[in-house]
């Protein structure tokens, strides 16, 4: 089993300017921290001001930026990547990570939580890749990761919503990618499987509670149905995220990597 992260690439993204929305907690901040060690060079954009202003502490002072950003909202994101290309004068990697989970009963999906987990998880990505494109068209170069889910590429009963969005996110960066791929820029998603971050956690105690059973158990029960017999830790995911921005990844796009222990294959 791996129980710590392994070494980072030293200076692999020396002078590259890196966006991650959703930056906050868990998968965001475990990937601007890897950007950061690996020499970049990280925007950090989240709605939740406080936790967001801690992953950018945690960062090298002078290299890094927080900025308040509700990503449903397109003058929210605008104002943000004005304030990136005003304070760092590129982006050169994309990472839209932002996101929320809620679940429950198809037949009571309240209208107004699944328009809020749609603007949310998919038009916030849409929004993130649309503002970003004209930045890296211009540099002729760039790379974005959108964060999907193993939810968006197989399905479980009471996570419709979700799923929906997570599969749009792919679809979505598939054709990002075949209208960005001639100016030299790659979109790739990643599909994590469960994840050991404070959303995972929070879905295993209201999941566990409509089957009768602890969060405990039922993230058990998630580790026992991959491959690995265990949940991903935050960094796992940034790690693949950094190598899809990577020059080894130059030619690989329009691709939705499972990161997910062998969960797919259960
Ligand atoms: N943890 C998992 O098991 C798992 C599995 C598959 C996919 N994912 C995806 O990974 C991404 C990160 O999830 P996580 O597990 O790290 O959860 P998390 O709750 O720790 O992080 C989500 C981040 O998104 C931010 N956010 C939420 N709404 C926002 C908004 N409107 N504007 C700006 N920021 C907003 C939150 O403040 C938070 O910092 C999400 O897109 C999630 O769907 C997570």
């Amino acid at each position: 089993m791996t129980e710590t992260e392994p070494k980072h690439f030293q200076g692999r993204f020396d002078g590259q300017v890196v966006v991650v929305t959703g930056s906050a907690t868990g998968i965001g901040r475990a990937t601007a921290n890897r950007f950061g060690r690996e020499g970049a060079l990280v925007a950090c954009l989240d709605i939740n001001v406080a936790d967001n202003a801690v992953t950018a502490e945690g960062l090298e002072s002078g290299k890094t930026l927080a900025v308040e950003c509700d990503v449903r909202d397109h003058s929210s994101q605008a104002a943000a990547f004005d304030r990136v290309i005003e304070a760092f004068g590129r982006v050169d990697v994309l990472v839209a990570c932002a996101g929320i989970y809620v679940g429950g009963p198809l037949r009571s999906v309240p209208l107004d939580r699944w328009r809020n987990i749609e603007a949310t998880n998919l038009t916030g990505v849409l929004l993130s890749n649309q503002l970003v494109a004209p930045t890296m068209i211009d540099q002729g170069s760039g790379s974005i990761i959108n964060v999907s889910s193993m939810a968006g590429k197989t399905s479980w009963p009471n996570s419709a919503e979700y799923s929906a969005t997570k599969s749009g996110v792919i679809g979505l960066t598939r054709s990002v990618a075949m209208e960005l791929g001639p100016h030299g820029i790659t979109a790739n998603a990643v599909c994590p499987g469960n994840t050991l971050t404070d959303m995972v956690r929070s879905v295993a105690g209201e999941v566990g509670e409509t089957v009768g059973m602890s969060g405990d158990n039922w993230l058990a029960m998630r580790a026992d149905d991959t491959a690995l017999k265990r949940l991903a830790q935050p960094w796992e995911v940034a790690g693949v995220i950094a190598f899809l921005a990577s020059s080894d990844a130059g030619y690989i796009t329009g691709q939705s990597i499972e990161v997910d222990g062998g969960l797919i294959l259960s």
